[in-house]
């Protein structure tokens, strides 16, 4: 039946090796950068703290390598696919070429989840720390125009006001998304400083604060549970993992810059498992010193790296992290438009979404006018929402992404046993089935709200889908 009907693995090997239109410029150094890019935001400088206080006290270091190795899983299986499946459409076009096209398109549907809601969250979260920065070195954005229609902004002199429109969450997009017009070289090499950046400041938090600690902070590790299921106790670190998870979002980005890697079959593995395992020991020590440092009830503020940099009386770090905080988000929404629009690419390619989708620029040779699309739907919302559920949407997105990932890689062992595989996944009847039940038991601990919010997006997709994409598509056999 014609929605089952896959893409040859050969087929897309072929594909992969005669499409030049992007341009391979990419090394090891780039991709790993990139998933670091991608990976460090949001969630260390502000999840650690909300996690900490509301969930598993100082066990948050347990959810994090909870969550740490559920990623690690499933970035083995990425990890497979990207060196035998070269291809920018990433778990969009892994889905192709093992489940079948219905199941392709779901997850490239549910990948817009992933990269263009967490762009648009994160762009959210950048103004934030923006607009904070900005007030310390004693510049004042006008406050109608520093968050989203109805937010409540207190002024300098302590009197409130309601905002309007969050002009700077526009701007970063669009210069991100000018950024990834350009040029692929151009927008690894910004990001390569953006990285060195954050990662410095992430290496001084710990370096400086380290002697701060007091392990009498660490006691109990697990507080007891509340009675409340997500409220300390075992179950709490558990939802704790489901919430940082966000953390680690974003080492399967690397996977959408195959087509513009050099050498793909080799760099893909290391840019995946090396960005991520960078950053899980980075998440837990950065964990284990907030929680050592201040006792965790103390951590439920929107900048709790900068609290504990204050409490270890290093008052003049606080800046420098807000710095890291922006340099951080920066590269995440980068790493999410460029993985965005090479999904969008390849759905382009394969006729599932409209032919202009997959145009790239003459000169610059970049999917062009995807870029922009994808930087104007993002910008969009960031400019009107005051998206505070979006994170866990984003969550969710993600995970079920991982679920088809880590199925799909045994699948196509078992299909397809000799196919030859540069970067195999170890003990694959082992990671490829903790994969998929790790990422499960993490979006079963999110809320049903949540799980509606999937559920109809998910809806809505399948319907474009049987009003356009079956027909268009090029695969048809
Ligand atoms: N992992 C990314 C962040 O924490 C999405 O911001």
């Amino acid at each position: 039946m014609d929605l089952f009907r896959r893409k040859s693995v050969t087929a897309l090997q072929a594909e992969a090796e005669a499409d030049h239109s992007l341009k391979r410029s990419l090394g090891v150094v780039n991709l790993t950068a990139l998933g670091i890019g991608a990976i460090i935001g949001t969630g260390i400088f502000v999840l650690t703290g909300t996690v900490a206080a509301q969930n598993a006290g100082p066990a948050v270091i347990l959810s994090f390598v909870l969550a740490g190795v559920a990623s690690i899983f499933a970035a083995l299986c990425y990890s497979e696919f990207a060196s035998l499946v070269p291809m920018a459409g990433s778990a969009y076009t892994y889905g192709y070429a093992t489940l079948g096209e219905l199941v392709a398109w779901i997850i490239g549907w549910d990948l817009i989840l992933e990269y263009a809601l967490s762009a648009t969250t994160v762009a959210i979260g950048w103004s934030g720390y923006v607009v904070s920065f900005l007030a310390d070195i004693g510049i004042r954005v006008p406050a109608h125009f520093q968050a989203a229609r109805g937010t409540v902004v207190t002024l300098a002199d302590g009197t409130t006001t309601t905002a309007i429109f969050n002009i700077p969450a526009v701007i970063i997009v669009a210069i991100v998304t000018t950024l990834l017009v350009v040029g692929v070289r151009e927008s690894a090499n910004v990001n390569n400083v953006i990285v060195l950046i954050k990662l410095a400041v992430v290496l001084l938090f710990i370096a400086l604060t380290v002697k701060a600690v007091n392990p009498q902070n660490w006691h109990p590790f697990i507080p007891p549970n509340t009675g409340s299921r997500e409220h300390f106790g075992f179950s709490g670190v558990a939802a704790g993992a489901g919430v940082v998870f966000f953390a680690y979002i974003g080492f399967d980005a690397v996977s959408t810059a195959a087509q513009e890697a050099k050498n793909p079959q080799r760099d893909m593995p290391i840019g995946i498992i090396g960005s991520l395992i960078v950053c899980t020991i980075l998440y837990i020590v950065v964990a284990a010193i907030a929680t050592g440092v201040l006792p965790y009830a103390q951590l439920d503020v929107p900048d709790p790296i900068a609290k504990v940099a204050d409490a270890a009386g290093l008052g003049w770090v606080s800046s420098l992290i807000k710095l890291g905080a922006i340099a951080g988000l920066t590269s995440v929404i980068l790493v999410q438009l460029l993985g965005q629009s090479r999904v969008f690419y390849s759905m382009g390619r394969d006729g599932l979404l409209p032919p202009f989708v997959n145009k790239v620029h003459p000169r610059f040779r970049t999917p062009w006018i995807t870029s922009i699309l994808t930087g104007i739907a993002v910008a969009i919302p960031a400019g009107i929402l005051p998206v505070r559920d979006a994170a866990k949407l984003v969550s969710i997105g993600t995970l079920l992404a991982f679920v088809i990932v880590s199925i799909g890689v045994l699948v196509l062992r078992v299909r397809e046993p000799e196919l030859r595989r540069p970067f195999r996944t170890p003990l694959v009847w082992f990671v490829s089935p903790m994969g998929a039940i790790s990422a499960l038991y993490l979006m079963s601990s999110l809320d049903i709200e949540t799980w509606i919010r999937l559920v109809v997006w998910l809806a809505i997709g399948l319907t474009i889908y049987f009003l356009y994409g079956r027909h268009h598509a090029r695969v048809a056999g």
